[in-house]
């Protein structure tokens, strides 16, 4: 097994993705040079996190035009494509930040277009590294120089983005910097993105880590076992309010229940200032079979309803401080990003 992690590579002219469905069990690289199998690996979240989101639909831009000068397709059929692409999922702003941004150098030409993909891949690579610090600085600041034991909620970390993460990415330099005594990892219900891909990333960084069940995170919390909490977003609204994996919502209010800080880790491609407050944010519901099927096999009744939002909005007010590559946040009422 190798020991860098890169979710998604161009390669080849072609995308390859790390199939993140299959980890732990196994790391399978799948490469893609046509949009509709890749836009369906979105979806099943193959590649998932929204700065990854965001690198992936610029490749992805790229791929379109391969495939659309491949197969004769006119220019109006090239767009509809990259909006399809754009719209693969809803809720993690980066990806429809990225598309449209790298489809502004279509009038460029192809090579343009993937030399405007690779330096957006660059620049998240470099806001993993910028968030690790500023978050890092803002943790030992509040709490002091100290091994502190860590929460954190689904995947932020390479897996996630192009570097180390936000969230992990903050987690992984407390880490290097000798402040971090333990994480607490929620499984992530109901794709596990906490226990397989998480801990999987603490694994390799030699970071010592638990895993929990969602269930229990409010009572670590509570019962004085964590410092502080850390995840990443998918959407922040003007006012600050934060979408991120569901079970989010509950770990802020766990967290200012107790008084402790709880951090949100994104870059500033995730902060969507058309959008003035968290109620505005588009939450993706996600299919039945994920809460009523274990790995294909029936664990509810035949027909049973659900709710399934793959995410939650936590207040700003729940907030300690956003967290970006350029600067850390402390949002007071009425205040904005
Ligand atoms: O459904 P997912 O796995 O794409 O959800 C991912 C998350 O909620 C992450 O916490 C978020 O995208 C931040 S990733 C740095």
């Amino acid at each position: 097994m190798s020991s860098v992690i890169e979710a998604i590579v161009w390669k080849d002219n072609r995308i390859v993705l790390l199939d993140q469905t299959q980890i732990p069990i196994s790391e399978n690289y799948i490469s893609y040079d046509e949009l509709a199998p890749y836009i369906d690996a979105i979806q099943r979240l193959v590649v998932r996190g929204a700065p990854a989101l965001g690198v992936a639909g610029a490749y992805g831009v790229v791929l379109a035009i391969d495939e659309a000068a491949r197969k004769g397709h006119n220019a109006n059929e090239l767009e509809h494509k990259i909006d399809l692409l754009r719209d693969a999922r809803p809720t993690a702003v980066n990806l429809a930040w990225a598309v449209e941004k790298i489809r502004k150098h279509l009038p460029e030409g192809r090579d343009a277009v993937l030399a405007a993909a690779h330096q957006l891949a660059r620049e998240d690579k470099q806001s993993s590294t910028d968030m690790g610090n500023i978050g890092a600085d803002w943790l030992i600041n509040k709490l002091g120089s100290k091994p502190l034991t860590l929460l954190t909620h689904c995947n932020t970390g390479s897996l996630a983005t192009t570097g180390t993460g936000t969230a992990l990415g903050v987690i992984k330099e407390l880490h290097k910097r000798g402040n971090v005594k333990e994480v607490y990892a929620d499984e992530t219900r109901p794709l596990l993105q906490g226990s397989r891909l998480t801990a999987w990333e603490l694994m390799k960084s030699e970071i010592p880590y638990r895993i929990e069940p969602d269930g229990a995170a409010a009572m670590a919390i509570l019962s004085g076992r964590i410092d502080a909490a850390l995840i990443g977003a998918d959407r922040i609204a003007k006012n600050g309010d934060s979408a991120n994996k569901i079970g989010s919502l509950s770990v802020a209010l766990a967290c200012h229940a107790a008084g402790i800080p709880f951090l949100v880790v994104a870059p500033e491609s995730t902060v969507d200032r058309s959008i003035a407050t968290g109620g505005d944010i588009h939450i993706e519901i996600r299919g039945d079979e994920e809460l009523t099927q274990f790995k294909g096999i029936q664990v509810a009744p035949l027909g049973a309803k659900t709710f399934n939002p793959a995410f939650d909005v936590t207040p700003a007010k729940y907030i300690s401080a956003v967290i970006t590559e350029k600067q850390s946040y402390e949002i007071a009422e009425g205040q904005t990003l």
